[in-house]
């Protein structure tokens, strides 16, 4: 049994503050519990004592004779506090519907909720929630509708308010619901938890999950990437606007604003993301009601040619495979259509069609194993439309679980009506082509399941790592010289060209012959960031002279420019031939924590943020899947009679980078930058990193 089961199935339910008052949340708690054919034992506690609803009133909570699975509590916020001792000792689970904490600046309060309740061994669901419904029992334990369908939709919302407006509006819609669980601050229960009780409940199908925000990120993709091939989720994450700006030291931190990393997590464990609550409602609905396509076979039957291609057009931008076996479909269809009709996909009735028609083409479509789902869609005519109605209902009602089918009417008031009708019996109905095509993506999205791939171990040179960044820290620096950072990536096996440190002119040239001509020269700084600007660069050194030139030239230059920086020496690396400039980084997300990021360099990293994301250490399958994210991806297969550049190298510092950084937690923030591709291999021109260090 789930832990959090006399959560979701009490045999007992306290509500502490429970109002004598109509009208008041105390009060329809209660009345909720009541009207909802909760079987179980409800002890109203309020000190008035009396009767609430015929129900006997507990003056204090400790005179109920027996322990309570789950308490509600409706007293104001101070009260709150005073009462979560008694509460903690009698009761398993405590739902603090009550406002005024965290939200509000009042962390101590919400604390003290916690604390006391961990001391008895008892979870707290919230504070500020509306409460929680749950089909097992049944038990609506909310002040929200009294009114819920029973079905196999849960809902996960951080927002109490649309919580309870979502109630309404499943009921509305004919959404059923397994549960309803409000999570308001999460001082103790998170959706993490809620989500694992979720997704082994019997009752629920797909989960539709609102948040705002996540602490625990990694434990969630982690509960998502376990759920059993029978359920699915489709979140609603709110926040897509750029984050504020943040103090950071990297490229890849101003990147990675807190959203684009949200959606990079979402797509590496396959979960479906909505872009607005209509969609999300529209989504789950779909998902409840439709069994999973067995394949990608998607026909289209319509009425009217004008819907019918605005529908192929909607298949194509999600992606949808239109079904084109002309055998297949001249078989099936043509006897079903006037000779004006056209049996090619999408399927076309012709304006006379009616209910007749309708019920057999859907028959036939329906009984086509090579067709896998549908999409039924219809102009109203104006004329009489309950033969039509009808068709739909029955032919959908015996085929329901063979494979899905979406209707879309478009009209007046006989399309409405059947649209009501239809969702009445279940059935997913929409005014609109292109909520139909989307949420037949969203069922085809929600029933895939995604391979991340393995990670593999490889050698790493722990020991230099840990030297280079110990003597960092002995200098109370976080920001990595650049020879360091090219260190440590070469200590993880990336393909770092041979470089040297030189404090001297004699040493710059004994170092450029022993790497070969030409070289690049670069000063090594931590006062200076920006090298070139200060004259900090030379490039393309051909020879001894030039060396010695150079050195003095950097020398002067950084000297005149930043008189006080601290010169450690310069760097000396072979000069590289010219490839495709990309960036490589890491940076640390508050919510996921190491997350690797990849783009192509220069105006399509700085202009475009062309970049993607995921969740560090990143297997190689899921890597290849990141680099193609891109939108200047093409450019690294080769355009314009260049070759293809060599995907694999890429690949491979970017799982090295992974592993890097989530070894080793100290370094917060790192960008290769740029990362120089060829035709064969990938290398390092430079390197920045930022590391923790104690102050
Ligand atoms: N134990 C049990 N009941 C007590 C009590 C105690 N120690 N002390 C007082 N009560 C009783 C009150 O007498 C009252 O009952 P009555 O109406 O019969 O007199 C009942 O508890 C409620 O207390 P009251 O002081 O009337 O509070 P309220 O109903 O005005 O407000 C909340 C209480 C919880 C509703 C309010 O503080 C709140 O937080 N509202 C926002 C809720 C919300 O929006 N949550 C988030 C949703 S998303």
């Amino acid at each position: 049994m789930h832990y959090l089961e006399p959560l979701f199935n009490p045999k007992s339910v306290a509500i502490v503050g429970a109002s004598h008052h109509e009208g008041k949340i105390g009060h329809t708690v209660v009345k909720n519990i009541v009207e909802s054919g909760y079987k179980g034992k409800i002890y109203p506690v309020n000190p008035k004592g009396g009767e609430i609803l015929g129900l006997k009133v507990y003056k204090n909570i400790l005179e109920i004779e027996e322990d309570i699975d789950v308490a509600i509590i409706t007293v104001p916020a101070n009260v709150a506090v005073n009462v979560i001792d008694d509460v903690a000792k009698k009761a398993k689970f405590i739902i603090v519907i009550t406002s005024g904490f965290s939200e509000v600046g009042n962390i101590e309060g919400e604390k003290k909720l916690v604390e006391t309740a961990k001391k008895h061994g008892s979870r707290i669901l919230g504070p500020n929630v509306f409460g929680i419904y749950s089909a097992k029992p049944p038990i609506n334990a909310t002040f929200g509708p009294s009114k819920i369908e029973k079905g196999n939709i849960a809902v996960v919302s951080q927002s109490g308010a649309l919580g309870i407006a979502m109630i309404g509006r499943a009921s509305e819609e004919n959404m059923g619901l397994s549960a309803m669980v409000s999570i308001g601050n999460k001082a103790d229960l998170t959706e993490v938890e809620i989500l694992s009780y979720l997704f082994q409940d019997e009752y629920t199908r797909v989960v539709f999950l609102y948040i705002e925000g996540l602490e625990n990120g990694r434990e969630f993709l982690d509960i998502i990437r376990k759920r059993p091939p029978n359920k699915s989720i489709i979140v609603l994450k709110a926040g897509r606007s750029k984050a504020g700006a943040r103090a950071v030291a990297s490229h890849t931190g101003s990147l990675a604003g807190s959203d684009a990393v949200f959606d990079a997590a979402f797509r590496q464990v396959g979960i479906l993301r909505a872009d607005s609550l209509e969609d999300g409602l529209n989504w789950v609905t779909t998902v409840a009601l439709s069994p999973a396509p067995k394949g990608k076979n998607v026909v289209i039957i319509t009425n009217g040619g004008g819907l019918g291609v605005i529908a192929a057009d909607a298949c194509e931008k999600y992606g949808l495979h239109l079904f084109d076996d002309m055998e297949v479909l001249k078989k099936t269809f043509q006897d079903v259509m006037p000779e004006f009709g056209s049996y090619k996909n999408p399927v076309d009735l012709t304006g006379q069609a009616g209910g007749k028609e309708y019920r057999e083409a859907l028959e036939r479509a329906f009984k086509e194993d090579s067709i896998h789902a549908i999409l039924a869609l219809y102009c109203d005519r104006g004329d009489s439309i309950e033969e039509l109605k009808e068709a739909l209902i029955e032919v959908h009602k015996k085929y329901r679980n063979v494979k899905p089918a979406l209707y879309t009417l478009f009209g007046g008031e006989g399309a409405t009506s059947i649209i009501q009708a239809l969702k009445r019996e279940g059935i997913p109905a929409f005014s609109d082509v292109e909520d139909a095509v989307s949420s037949l993506y969203a069922l085809y999205k929600v029933n895939e399941r995604k391979d991340e791939g393995e990670l593999e171990e490889i050698e790493m040179d722990e020991e230099k790592i840990k030297e280079v960044i110990e003597n960092a820290r002995k200098e109370r620096r976080n920001k990595l010289l650049s020879h360091e950072a090219k260190e440590i990536l070469k200590a993880v096996g990336i393909d770092v060209p041979e470089f040297y440190l030189a404090k001297s002119i004699d040493d710059a040239i004994e170092a450029a012959n022993k790497i070969g001509y030409p070289v690049v020269m670069k000063v090594v700084s931590e006062d200076i960031i920006h090298k070139t600007d200060v004259g900090g660069v030379v490039l393309n050194i051909e020879d001894e002279k030039e060396v010695a030139e150079a050195f003095e030239a950097i020398m002067e230059n950084c000297k005149r420019n930043v008189p006080h920086a601290n010169i450690r020496g310069i760097e000396i690396s072979k000069m590289l031939p010219k490839g495709i400039e990309t960036i490589v980084g890491s940076t640390t997300d508050a919510s996921f924590g190491k997350v690797v990021m990849f783009g192509l360099g220069g105006i399509y990293v700085e202009v475009m943020k062309d970049v993607t994301f995921r969740v560090a250490p990143v297997p190689k399958k899921e890597i290849r899947r990141m680099i193609r994210e891109i939108e200047s991806y093409p450019l690294l297969m080769g355009v314009r009679g260049e070759k293809r550049k060599d995907i694999d190298a890429i690949v491979d510092t970017i799982y090295r980078v992974g592993l890097l950084v989530d070894k080793f937690k100290e370094i917060v923030e790192l960008d290769i930058n740029p990362l120089i591709v060829y035709e064969k291999g990938a290398k390092v021109v430079d390197a920045r990193m930022v590391i923790k260090v104690e102050k």
